[in-house]
Parts: C-alpha cells; sequence; structure tokens
C-alpha cells in the first residue's frame, strides 16, 4: 500500500513537470535547495564513478555569462543555475551520461518542491567553462534554470505513443 502511494508520488511530479522559462524573482530557501541538490548528488552512476561537480551560480553578473546562447537568455532572470559538469578523466566513457541522471533527479526533486526547471543545452561550452573557472578535464554537460515558476507552460506537450516507442522482445 505505502510502496504504491510513493509510486504515484513519484510518477505524478515526472508528469506535472513542464519546462519553465519565466521565474519570480523569490529566492530559492537554502533547504529546499539542499534537497534538491541531494538528489543529484546520490544518483546511480557507471562504477559509482560519481564524474560530476554541480556549479551552483546565483551571482546575477555570472548568469548573464552563461545565457548567451540563443535559447538561454532567460537565465539572466532566474535565481539559480546549476551547471552540470563531467569528468572526462574520470569517467571518459559515462560521464556525459552520468551528470544527465543526477541532473534529472535533480529536475523531478526540484518539480516535486514546487520549484519550476529547465534544461539547457544551448550554450558555448567554452565561455561557460570560462565565466565558471571550470577546470580543462571537465565538459559541462548541460544546466539547468531553476526557480518558482512565473508562469504555466500552455498547451498540451505532444508526447508519443506507447505503441510508437516501446516493442515486446525485438525491435520493431
Ligand atoms: C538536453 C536538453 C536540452 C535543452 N535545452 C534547452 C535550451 O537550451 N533552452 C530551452 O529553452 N529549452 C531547452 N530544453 C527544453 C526542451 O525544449 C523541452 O524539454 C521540450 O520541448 C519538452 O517540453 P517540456 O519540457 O515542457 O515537457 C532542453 C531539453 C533537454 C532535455
Amino acid at each position: 500500500m505505502m510502496a504504491s502511494v510513493v509510486t504515484m508520488e513519484v510518477l505524478d511530479a515526472i508528469k506535472n513537470r513542464r519546462s519553465v522559462r519565466k521565474y519570480l524573482p523569490k529566492p530559492i530557501p537554502e533547504d529546499v535547495l539542499g534537497r534538491v541538490i541531494e538528489a543529484g548528488r546520490i544518483a546511480p552512476s557507471a562504477n559509482n564513478r560519481q564524474p560530476w561537480h554541480f556549479v551552483i551560480v546565483k551571482d546575477p553578473e555570472t548568469r548573464r555569462a552563461l545565457s548567451g546562447g540563443k535559447y538561454a537568455s532567460f537565465l539572466q532572470d532566474c535565481p539559480v543555475v546549476i551547471a552540470g559538469c563531467g569528468d572526462t578523466k574520470t569517467s571518459p566513457e559515462w560521464h556525459a551520461v552520468d551528470v544527465t541522471i543526477a541532473l534529472q533527479n535533480m529536475v523531478t526533486q526540484a518539480t516535486a518542491e514546487g520549484l519550476g526547471t529547465c534544461w539547457i543545452g544551448s550554450f558555448f561550452e567554452d565561455k561557460v567553462k570560462e565565466a565558471l573557472g571550470v577546470p580543462e578535464e571537465f565538459a559541462v554537460v548541460a544546466m539547468l534554470a531553476v526557480g518558482y515558476p512565473q508562469e504555466k507552460p500552455k498547451g498540451e506537450r505532444k508526447t508519443k505513443k506507447v505503441e510508437e516507442v516501446t516493442s515486446q522482445d525485438r525491435f520493431v
């Protein structure tokens, strides 16, 4: 009984999540942000290497430096940006997957906390690395915008039907 209740809550958070691109100028309490980071910190990784480092960016000037990508200008106006960096030396093969898993754990926890998020892949890695002082051997895998939503994304998101994206026993 208990297990099914917990499962539904996770599925609700996953279903309710939408990309948010407008944020209230309201800071995220440290305990709330702490639980979001924690959800990433304990994520699974290949050989448990945990080849990640997350830069939590609140400083407005630094956020501006991260917002140069074509679809990332709203990073200037969101209270927190999390840059997910992967250690290419420790895990040449899996760092990008591992960082992605950790970031998506953060997204789900943020949703459960009433926060909005948006994945950011639109950035110039060299500029982000310079702005954040990311060491040579780390790649910036992706960033997340995080904050209290000022908008509720309109319209149904188009998702493929389960029959389109699954098959039984063989890929058909
Ligand atoms: C890896 C990745 C990179 C993304 N990069 C951006 C981005 O740079 N800017 C942006 O506005 N949205 C970005 N998105 C958000 C997608 O556009 C969004 O998830 C998709 O349209 C589905 O909408 P939904 O998130 O509301 O369900 C990105 C999403 C992913 C997963």
